[in-house]
């Protein structure tokens, strides 16, 4: 049994900041509501009306999944995961497949906000798209995810994204001041392009995929991006540049590939406009992308944006136009 505070329930707020206030709150145990009373539970006797009731625990849910599993798969259990909207993301090496439905289990007891767990076997293929196997949940791998505000819905299984990019997008985003003109060269599904667009700059966004534009199309339309702010073309970067003319910031987050787009895409870069490059690498690698930009542009900054394997990094060099030797014929 427990000491509760008796009060009136219209008392109720205000009993539990007095109660707050003298420390005597047991945070460990819930209210209990009984007619027209509720009954705060309280550390040590304190004035009002105290009546003993059976206390009501707070049950605190792990947010570490591995404490529903037994200890020998506990110990090689990934400990990280990536959350896509309702779909829980999660690698696993092959010695573990066997434990694999324990595993999904695990996750959807500690996470109320997933109902499917999907096996990762990593991203291929010229549209970087992620290899997925349904180990629990209902079929299928469309899903709406939420990212700085804003709405993604995506068929994850053929397009990319990576929600641990919202920082990084975030952080473009706030370099953003005024109008801008922008390149997202290799889009995807536009989480990029959408967060800038709805700054208000116009966006122009490419991707090879042409699911990179069924689902981007629609993540402009719920996120109630005027039509005028963007303008999806479906191709490669290489069949449609030169037709182009260049921008205020140039988005090349294809980080796989990258350095082969440097030369056709630094010219799409204004005098004074930035470059925000993607690249698997390490900081020594700056130096490489540094001299590959060549001497019309200067480095404002390198960083990590997330680890990619044990020995790598998925980093992001932002680089500022600064002089015009070569020509640009369409500026
Ligand atoms: C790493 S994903 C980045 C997607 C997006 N920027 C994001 O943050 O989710 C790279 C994208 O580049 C696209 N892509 C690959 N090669 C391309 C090319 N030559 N031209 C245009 N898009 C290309 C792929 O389809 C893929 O969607």
């Amino acid at each position: 049994m427990l000491r509760h505070l008796k009060v009136p329930k219209f008392k109720a707020q205000e009993a539990k900041k007095y109660l707050e206030t003298k420390g005597a709150l047991h945070e460990d145990f819930l209210p209990i509501k009984e007619d027209d009373f509720v009954f705060w539970p309280v550390k040590f006797e304190i004035d009002g009306e105290i009546v003993e009731r059976k206390g009501n625990p707070v049950v605190k849910k792990s947010r570490d999944y591995r404490s529903h599993l037994s200890s020998e798969i506990k110990e090689l259990a990934p400990k990280s995961f990536d959350i896509f909207g309702d779909i829980a993301i999660v690698k696993m090496p092959e010695v573990l497949m066997k434990h694999s439905g324990m595993i999904a289990d695990a996750l959807l007891i500690s996470n109320s906000n997933i109902n499917k767990v999907a096996l990762d076997s990593g991203v291929t293929g010229k549209y970087r798209i992620r290899e997925l196997k349904l180990l629990k949940g209902p079929s299928g791998f469309i899903s709406t995810h939420k990212e700085n505000g804003l709405l993604f819905t995506i068929d994850i299984s053929k397009v990319y994204f990576s929600p641990r990019l919202a920082t990084e997008r975030q952080r473009i985003a706030n370099k953003v001041t005024g109008v801008e003109h922008v390149l997202d060269a290799f889009a995807g599904a536009a989480p990029f392009s959408v967060i800038l667009a709805k700054k208000g700059c116009y966006v122009t966004s490419i991707d090879a995929n042409p699911e990179s534009e069924k689902w981007a199309r629609i993540n402009f339309k719920q996120n109630h991006v005027p039509q005028s702010n963007y303008n999806f073309i479906c191709s490669r970067v290489e069949d449609m540049i030169e037709s182009l003319s260049p921008f205020d910031r140039v988005i090349m987050n294809n980080p796989m590939n990258s350095f082969a787009y440097i030369e056709s895409l630094r010219d799409m870069v204004k005098l004074g406009g930035i470059v925000h490059f993607y690249y698997i690498g390490s900081m020594e690698d700056q130096l490489t992308v540094v001299n590959t930009f060549g001497a019309d542009f200067r480095c404002l900054l390198t960083r990590e944006v997330h680890p990619y394997s044990p020995s790598s990094s998925v980093m992001v060099s932002d680089l500022e136009r600064v002089n015009s030797t070569v020509q640009i014929i369409n500026q």
